[in-house]
């Protein structure tokens, strides 16, 4: 008659069950455990959960999570409405490296994005955070996506080679730049515009691979995300800024030609920026 009746111990022994699951879930979500290895600088794996991965998290807790969000995911309070969106750390995708595209970057690549923050974005700049909280944020930050595990991590770095001597020099530099317009044209100009004021065909119709606009950059000013230095410059023409539309001219490109974009576009900036150089941050 009926279902033999279920024994005693069932209800307690669902109900750890069911606690136990929970539990984990919660547990992997914060990246405690989950994925409780990751390498650190030296390549040495360092046990999240350690003293310097719980600091991070207080420190992402407290200064990052109401926009990157608790869990990472670019889905802070803040974030509501935000152009360009704070960064989904889950990805592993990077705009700003030294490595080559498609790479993670470096911990000295994140750690000046943090202390400079990014022009032109929400994101601020870190400045007076001490260096221990810096060290432990960015450990904290690598523990968010799997990507870190999986050994592409940050040593393949690029030799980006150093600023040219005939840079500073305007009459040096003349040629340079008549050699920088003309790739300038064939090869930026569609995304960018002629006259490198960040209005093409295309400008409105550039979406980010997290399916947000990403209109070309005006680059007829000082105010770049990577940084104002021609050396920013160059960096982002050699490696890209992943995720974006923005791509690596580090194969099609020379070194030689990309310094030679980097003075055509220091002296497009120089006409723009004359009247008003009081502006100049
Ligand atoms: C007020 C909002 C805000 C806060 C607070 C904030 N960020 Fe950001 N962050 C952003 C936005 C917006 C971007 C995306 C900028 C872009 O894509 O151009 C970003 C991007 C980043 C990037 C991505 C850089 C890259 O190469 O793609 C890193 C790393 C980062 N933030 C780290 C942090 C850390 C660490 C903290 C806390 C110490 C923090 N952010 C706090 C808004 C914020
Ligand atoms: C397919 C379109 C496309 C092409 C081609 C392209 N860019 Fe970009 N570029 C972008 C977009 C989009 C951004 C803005 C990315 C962002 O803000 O996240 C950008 C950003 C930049 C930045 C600013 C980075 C910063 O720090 O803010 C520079 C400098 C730049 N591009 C230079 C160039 C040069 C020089 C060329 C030609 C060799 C070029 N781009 C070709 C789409 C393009």
């Amino acid at each position: 008659m009926g279902n033999p009746p279920t024994p005693r111990w069932f209800p307690v022994v669902a109900a750890f069950l069911v606690c136990v699951t929970i539990g984990s879930m919660l547990v992997v979500r914060d990246g405690v455990t989950g994925r409780s290895r990751t390498p650190d600088a030296s390549g040495q794996p360092r046990v999240a959960g350690s003293a310097l991965h719980l600091r991070g998290r207080y420190v992402f807790q407290r200064h990052c999570a109401v926009c990157h969000g608790r869990w990472g995911d670019g889905r802070g309070e803040m974030s509501v409405g935000m152009r360009p969106r704070p960064r989904d750390f889950t990805t592993g995708v990077f705009k700003f490296r030294s490595t080559p595209s498609g790479f993670l970057p470096t911990d000295e690549d994140l750690r000046r994005t943090l202390r400079r923050g990014i022009a032109n974005s929400s994101m601020p700049a870190f400045g007076s955070l001490p260096e221990n909280e810096v060290e432990a944020v960015i450990a904290y930050i690598k523990t968010l996506s799997p990507r870190w595990m999986d050994g592409t991590a940050s040593d393949a770095t690029q030799d980006l080679g150093m600023e040219p001597s005939w840079l500073g020099d305007p009459v040096g530099s003349a040629g340079h730049r008549a050699a920088g317009e003309v790739t300038f044209v064939t090869y930026c100009a569609p995304c960018h515009g002629v006259a490198g004021d960040g209005v093409s065909a295309v400008s409105f119709s550039l979406e980010d691979i997290w399916g947000q606009p990403s209109p070309p950059t005006d680059l007829r000013t000082t105010s770049l995300k990577s940084g104002p230095e021609p050396i920013d410059v160059f960096r982002t023409l050699s490696t890209g800024l992943d995720g974006s539309p923005m791509p690596s001219f580090a194969e099609s490109l020379s070194a030689v030609q990309r310094w030679d974009l980097v003075a055509y576009l220091l002296g497009l900036r120089r006409s723009n920026e004359t009247p008003c150089a009081s502006e100049t941050r």
